[in-house]
């Protein structure tokens, strides 16, 4: 809470994901893997992959509109939209034209890039903007389309990803801060391990003065380190982040991890003593769908009328940068 006593508490949440279907059995037509080999190593037994029809807005757009149409509130209530993405449809940035999609007409518009954590920091800095007054109704979306940047032909990643979006609205409250804790982290010194990166090409422009000209090249992965990374820094933070909010480990109701990878979750569980039913995990449906996977199994928990007003659920993503950070909220108003 601020000095003026102003917190958050989410008022509403909704998902969107591609219809099409990338089963393990189809990508053993394309690389070689088998059903076996990925639902034993990551749990994954599906993925939903955007069409050409589809893009990053469109499917943002739509999960923000469910978000919105559940927290029952008209779009130019919203004062500020965050869309956390590593795969935005325009370099410049695709909020503004979610914004406009949506009508909500009044808001400020911008993209945020931190991977897998992606929704995390877009969730802390939404809090920091309700908390400081600045403003009252922000809807923060996590949204990817990995498939587009995914390497088909490498057999070590490609299993790994999918598509979709999750949105929250979060509201200022003077009755209670449901955003109990959080804490952020980045370590570039290990920024190699995970890369969706522009590589450049002398270009010469024009007399002496050259450019670098190139594009983007597929995702590259070192899935191992990946795994080290995320198994020691993430059951650290949620440590933090539970001392930070002066809770206990048994007074967690949800363990929301990012859907990397099934292991991981249980690793991450065990280490922390949380049990298994307490964990939450769909990426046996979807994969990991980086940003949009925390906000895409909230929102699917809670219209199965799992997570109820009062639980606490703690949120943790991790991913390329390397950024890791986890934030415990409190469901309901
Ligand atoms: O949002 C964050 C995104 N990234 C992650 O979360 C990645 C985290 N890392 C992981 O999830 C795991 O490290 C992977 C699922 C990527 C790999 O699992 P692993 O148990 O670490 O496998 P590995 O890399 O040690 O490979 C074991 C074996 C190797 O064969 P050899 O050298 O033992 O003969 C690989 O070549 O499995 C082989 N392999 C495969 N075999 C069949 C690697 N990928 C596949 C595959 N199908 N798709």
């Amino acid at each position: 809470m601020t000095q003026a006593g102003v917190g958050l508490k989410i008022i509403g949440c909704g998902s969107a994901t591609p219809t099409q279907i990338l089963t393990n059995e189809q990508l053993s037509q394309i690389v070689d893997t088998s059903d076996e080999w990925i639902t034993t190593r990551t749990g994954i037994s599906q993925r939903r992959i955007a069409d050409a029809s589809q893009s990053l807005t469109s499917l943002a757009a739509k999960a923000a509109q469910a978000a919105l149409s559940k927290a029952q509130i008209s779009p130019e209530a919203i004062d500020l939209i965050i869309l956390a993405t590593s795969t935005t449809d325009d370099l410049f940035g695709s909020a503004s034209k979610i914004q406009t999609l949506i009508g909500a007409n009044r808001a400020v518009a911008f993209d945020l890039t931190a991977a897998c954590s992606g929704f995390v920091f877009a969730l802390n800095v939404a809090a920091s903007f309700i908390r400081s007054g600045t403003y009252e109704n922000i809807l923060v979306i996590g949204a990817d389309i990995l498939s587009r940047w995914v390497d088909w032909s490498d057999r070590t990643s490609c299993i790994l990803f999918g598509d979709g979006a999750g949105a929250v609205v979060c509201q200022a409250t003077k009755q209670g801060d449901r955003f109990l804790a959080c804490e952020l982290y980045s370590d570039g010194c290990q920024n190699n391990c995970l890369n969706l990166s522009y590589q450049s090409e002398s270009y010469p422009l024009v007399d002496s003065l050259e450019i670098g000209k190139g594009h983007f090249h597929p995702i590259t992965m070192n899935g191992k380190e990946v795994y080290r990374f995320a198994i020691a820094k993430v059951p650290e933070v949620i440590e933090k982040v539970l001392f930070k909010a002066n809770l206990k480990v048994e007074e967690i109701d949800w363990l929301l991890l990012h859907q990397a990878n099934q292991r991981i979750l249980d690793a991450v569980a065990e280490k922390l003593n949380i049990p298994p039913e307490k964990v939450i995990s769909n990426l046996k449906k979807y994969g990991n769908t980086s940003a949009a996977s925390i906000p895409l199994a909230l929102d699917e928990n809670i219209r199965l009328n799992k997570i109820k007003p009062g639980d606490v659920i703690v949120l943790a993503g991790f991913g390329a940068g390397l950024t890791w950070g986890a934030a415990i909220i409190q469901w309901g108003e």
